[in-house]
């Protein structure tokens, strides 16, 4: 399928088919894509929950309202998308040291220089905490933009949910005490045969409406 082809066939998936479930060896794909998410200034600053168990299902499903249930329920991965509680110190000196260790500077200077680089925007774009948890979440939405397409790329279903409880699903992970905070949730699986929403037509608003060329 083309690029074009998979905008046009991926859909929000209401529900499921429980009976089947994402092979490993594609949830580690899909592990792989989120990891490889680009984000602002490469602060990756986020944390994926990977639910894919009943028994996780069960214990998260509280923070779950009812109308969202099936899509977790009977999907084959739920997966808890997090910020982080801040871009620290400590945490800007891991994501330099780790840059380094994956052998994208030359010498010392091109370090500092990242490390400079790094400071500056996380200041720019992040003056206050509300802004800062803002742009983060700026960034776990393009990793959520990346998995909903590379799944259905893969011939996986999805659906995005922000139809949650993130305070629930906080408490229920115990993500505070790991400096972590839900964003968003996506559910992977495989649709139900009488998926309503399969046969809908897809709806946006025309081109002419949405973009101007220069
Ligand atoms: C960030 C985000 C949150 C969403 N939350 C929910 C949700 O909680 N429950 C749900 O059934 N669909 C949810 N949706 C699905 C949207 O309603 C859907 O993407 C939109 O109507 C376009 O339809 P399509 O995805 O089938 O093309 C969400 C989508 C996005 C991108």
């Amino acid at each position: 399928m083309n690029m074009v082809d998979i905008s046009r066939k991926r859909y929000t998936t209401k529900h499921y088919d429980k009976s089947k479930k994402i092979p490993a060896d594609q949830i580690e794909a899909l592990c792989t894509i989120l990891q490889n998410s680009p984000s602002s200034v490469n602060t990756q600053p986020w944390h994926f929950v990977i639910v894919g168990s009943d028994a996780g299902r069960d214990k998260i499903l509280p923070a779950i309202p009812d109308f969202n249930h099936p899509r977790v329920q009977d999907s084959s991965h739920t997966v808890v998308m997090c910020v982080r509680d801040n871009i620290d110190e400590a945490y800007m000196q891991h994501l330099v040291d780790q840059e380094d260790k994956d052998g994208r500077f030359q010498t010392a200077e091109d370090k500092q220089r990242q490390s400079e680089a790094l400071h500056f925007f996380v200041n720019v774009k992040s003056p206050t905490p509300k802004d800062q948890y803002e742009w983060m979440c700026k960034q776990v939405y393009i990793a959520l933009g990346n998995l909903l397409f590379a799944a259905a790329g893969m011939g996986i279903d999805s659906t995005a949910i922000e139809g949650f409880d993130s305070a629930k699903i906080d408490e229920i992970l115990g993500l505070k005490e790991k400096g972590l905070k839900s964003v968003v949730v996506a559910t992977l699986g495989y649709r139900a045969e009488n998926d309503s929403n399969a046969k809908r037509p897809k709806s946006r608003l025309p081109q002419d409406e949405i973009f101007t060329f220069l």
